[in-house]
């Protein structure tokens, strides 16, 4: 593998254009090209983001030797087809969450990986970012004692122009892939696997998930509340909670724009811990990493392991079967 790594996006979406301007933050590396469905799309991309060469469809890009991995930025509910195309062509993917639809998908996308032997991640792109790192490290040394509660909410209404992707079953709608992923990770960061789920779910009109309640219980004792919306706005903040001291992560909890408050003990005295100031969006610190395994031969992140997509899709595949009656 070249020092220099050499990108390809696939789909010129609204994620993909973030990417694309992060990698600017990223050292030794570059975007080689990028391919859409529709070439105009593909050459405007390319030309704002200094992409060496666009397709005006996927697998002209994938036929490319110019490309050590693709960024698969399409809706989830075509993540399937696309990292098992990328794989055919013997690319390295790193796919954006959710990872697939559903466990059985993920499964098939890994073992195919393995297979080949060809890296391949899912772009949980907070596991990267210096606050979730600073939460992680905080109950590593115990400054919250046993958590005993984690709360967290992620929601806001879809304003017009809604994407497809966002109601439409085919695509992977609804809160809980979206968004309500986010809640899920970092609950198994913290509690790690529930021993039982409990959840709730309002279908929108095209029958995916609108609203998602879920409960994690767990042996010791200890909850997690998680709520995801598409129908109000919510704090979209997360609380890590112990008899020691508890944590706050702000506004947009999952992004490097969040604060890190740390409440020691039973004080109500709040600690804004700095954090490492992000450039950009913070989509860098993924790709910096894909770069580093890239470069030692890895064909799974020793980061965001396949074990953890598996469980992460498993655990959102039992949530869905308990808020039955809906479409996700
Ligand atoms: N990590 C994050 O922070 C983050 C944030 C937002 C979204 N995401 C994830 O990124 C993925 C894309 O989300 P997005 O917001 O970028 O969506 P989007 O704006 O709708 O873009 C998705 C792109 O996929 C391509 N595509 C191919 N087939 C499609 C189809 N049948 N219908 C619609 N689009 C199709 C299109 O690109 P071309 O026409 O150019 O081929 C489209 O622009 C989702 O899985 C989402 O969960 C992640």
């Amino acid at each position: 593998m070249n020092k220099t790594i050499r990108w390809g996006i696939l789909g010129c979406g609204k994620i993909a254009r973030k990417f694309a301007a992060d990698l600017v933050f990223v050292k030794d590396a570059t975007l080689s090209a990028v391919a859409s469905r529709d070439e105009t799309n593909a050459t405007a991309f390319a030309k704002e983001f200094n992409a060496a060469k666009s397709y005006g469809n996927y697998t002209s890009m994938l036929e490319s030797a110019d490309i050590d991995i693709v960024y698969i930025a399409t809706p989830h509910g075509l993540h399937y087809e696309h990292v098992m195309l990328c794989l055919e062509y013997g690319k390295a993917v790193l796919c954006e969450k959710a990872f697939a639809l559903n466990a059985v998908q993920a499964k098939a996308m890994i073992d195919k990986a393995r297979k080949k032997n060809i890296f391949l991640m899912e772009a949980l792109w907070s596991k990267f970012i210096p606050s979730y790192k600073k939460l992680m490290l905080l109950k590593e040394e115990g400054a919250l004692g046993n958590i005993n509660s984690v709360l967290i909410n992620f929601g806001f209404i879809p304003q017009p122009p809604v994407a497809k992707r966002i109601y439409d079953p085919a695509l992977g709608g609804g809160t809980l892939l979206d968004i309500g992923l986010y809640n899920v990770f970092y609950a198994l960061s913290v509690l790690g696997k529930p021993d039982s789920i409990e959840a709730s779910m309002t279908p929108a009109s095209t029958g995916v998930d609108e609203q998602c309640a879920i409960l994690f219980k767990y042996n010791n004792g200890a909850l997690a509340q998680l709520f995801s919306s598409y129908t109000s706005y919510l704090a979209t903040e997360a609380d890590f909670n112990g008899d020691q001291g508890r944590v706050r992560l702000t506004h947009r909890f999952y992004t490097p724009g969040a604060a890190l408050e740390f409440y020691p003990d039973r004080a109500d005295s709040k600690q804004i811990i700095p954090l490492d100031k992000t450039e950009g969006f913070g989509y860098h610190y993924e790709a910096s990493h894909v770069g580093e395994c890239l470069r030692q031969g890895l064909t799974e992140s020793p980061v965001m392991s396949h074990a953890d997509t598996m469980l992460l899709m498993q655990t959102l595949d039992e949530i869905k079967a308990k808020g039955s009656g809906v479409r996700v």
